[in-house]
């Protein structure tokens, strides 16, 4: 990369696009335009502008749950309508977000009121994977933009420990359940929900107070109901909403409570012009598409198991979790799109941290350790929070990190700093080869001028348009998820065999072992 950089003064211009307030640098990869050329080729040879197309248009490109993939439509501010099986989803999507416009108003005004006759000023939103990720996310990363005086609280874990420490924490009379479940059939969301409404009855006595304190969110009316929640309390969405990409939808409705309707709405407005970008940018320059290709040619050439989402920003810190569901969901398939065992690598290892924390921790690996870990560094120009000195050193660090994995250190450079420093000629020689950085390490680099909820809208949709992507580079199916189901059935049918007395057999010598070992530890 240092020669690419030393031969190609303009390769910074060449290698970046500039997308609204948010600049995409990926100049410091291993790619030459004759790289971004073929694989524009392989994407256009697997017509990916077709398949796009199909997502767009409501085709049921989720063909292994007969589904349409058209979170994009939630965030649609084209007034255009957008057609599912010869429908136009908009005016049901419309009449959710007004539903949604409208609670958010009720709590403007303070008429959300409690069993008590008290404001409700806190939500716990109940859910997991795509109904806690998505708006756990994006709360934290909002949390400038919160509304004075209101908390939100997410529980997602079976281990009832993390719902314990929740109720310590709020008041009943003040406190409204938003249960978050797509399917309302998952057993850690319907657990975790029924404790909250004992909790809740156990101070309000009375059943009919359920109401004031208990919202949900769900494609399942009639499970609703059964749990008790009345229509009026139900915020619905679609089918065609997949779980890890409805935080565009009434799962959102948590954000809403915290930042209020108006930032959702440049939330969903910052999705819709990424969209637009993806849908209608040439290949070269469309930013998704860009980095898709980056990724698959580092997954696919270069052997890279894992992908690094190193954000600095600390209001960004689940942003590396919320796309490690996202990506690792959507793209960790191994059977192509004709039922075929792929024979290639598909999606990647996805992990990450904010920074400057993941220097102290993982980056010593990142500069030095035998695997290639491509990493997208992501910062905002300005802080919500400006303080003496800091983010000026924390954007030292942005800048810093990846020209050091670019250029890294050679051995001469090494010897030179050494001696300077007065280093004897034992340490020299000791030491020289463990001082040495490589360099030539992969990196995006995603400056954005300031974490606004329209910023942060283009940002999530620019990487759902990646994973997108891939997925049609590697001709998998990305809006499935069977890879959880095995997991599932095996603990519904280890669940009773563990208030039995008996020693378990039916399983493999070693969860046998586990089962029972549990078991006379719990008898003591
Ligand atoms: O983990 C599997 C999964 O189906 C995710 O795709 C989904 O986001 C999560 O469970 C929660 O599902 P639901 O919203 O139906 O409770």
């Amino acid at each position: 990369m240092k020669d690419l950089f030393a031969r190609d003064l303009h390769r910074f211009h060449r290698f970046s696009i500039r997308f609204n307030d948010i600049l995409v640098d990926f100049s410091k990869n291993i790619i030459t335009e004759q790289t971004l050329s073929l694989l524009i080729s392989l994407a256009r040879r697997l017509d990916l502008s077709g398949a796009v197309d199909k997502m767009f248009s409501g085709e049921l490109i989720n063909a292994t749950e007969n589904r349409a993939v058209l979170h994009t439509a939630l965030r649609n501010k084209g007034n255009f309508p957008v057609l599912f099986q010869g429908q136009d989803v908009m005016p049901g999507v419309k009449r959710v977000l007004a539903k949604m416009k409208q609670f958010s108003r009720e709590i403007d005004l303070g008429k959300l009121r409690g069993y008590t006759g008290k404001a409700i000023n806190t939500f716990v939103n109940i859910g997991i994977g795509g109904s806690d990720l998505g708006p756990l996310m994006v709360t934290e990363s909002l949390r400038p933009f919160a509304r004075k005086g209101v908390s939100v609280y997410f529980v997602s874990n079976i281990d009832g420990t993390h719902l314990a420490e929740i109720l310590k924490n709020i008041n009943p009379e003040t406190t409204l359940f938003l249960v978050a479940s797509k399917t309302f059939t998952t057993q850690e969301t319907m657990t975790n929900a029924h404790s909250a409404r004992e909790w809740f009855l156990s101070h309000a006595g009375d059943k009919a107070h359920i109401e004031k304190h208990f919202v949900a969110i769900s494609t399942n009316a009639s499970a609703v109901d059964a749990f008790g929640i009345s229509p009026a309390n139900r915020f619905e969405f679609w089918d065609w909403v997949g779980g890890r990409y409805s935080l565009w939808s009434a799962i959102g409705l948590s954000i809403v409570c915290y930042v209020g309707y108006d930032h959702f709405d440049a939330l969903l407005r910052g999705g819709y012009e990424m969209d637009e970008h993806f849908r209608t940018t040439p290949l070269e320059k469309n930013i998704p598409v860009v980095l898709a290709l980056i990724g698959v040619w580092y997954n696919n050439f270069f052997g890279a198991h894992t992908e690094a989402i190193l954000p600095y920003d600390q209001y960004m810190h689940r942003f590396p979790a919320y796309f490690q569901q996202a990506n690792m969901e959507s793209n960790g398939k191994s059977i192509d799109r004709s039922g075929k065992k792929v024979v290639y690598h598909t999606g990647p290892i996805i992990w990450g941290e904010p920074g400057t924390n993941g220097q102290h921790a993982f980056y010593q690996l990142i500069h030095q350790g035998t695997r290639m870990v491509p990493a997208d560094f992501l910062a905002p120009a300005l802080s919500h929070n400006p303080m003496g000195a800091h983010h000026e050193i924390l954007l030292s660090n942005f800048f810093a990190q990846t020209e050091a994995l670019l250029s890294g250190r050679d051995e001469q450079a090494v010897i030179r700093e050494m001696k300077d420093a007065g280093g004897n000629s034992l340490s020299l020689e000791t030491l020289v080869p463990h001082r040495v950085f490589q360099g030539n390490r992969p990196t995006n680099s995603i400056l954005f001028k300031q974490l606004t909820p329209r910023i942060l809208g283009s940002l999530i949709a620019m990487y759902e348009h990646k994973i997108f992507t891939q997925g049609v580079i590697w001709n998998i199916f990305s809006f499935d998820q069977w890879g959880v189901e095995l997991g599932k059935d095996l603990a519904r049918k280890i669940l009773p065999e563990l208030g039995t007395p008996d020693a378990v057999t039916n399983h493999d010598s070693s969860t046998n072992g586990l089962i029972n070992t549990f078991k006379s530890m719990v008898r003591g």
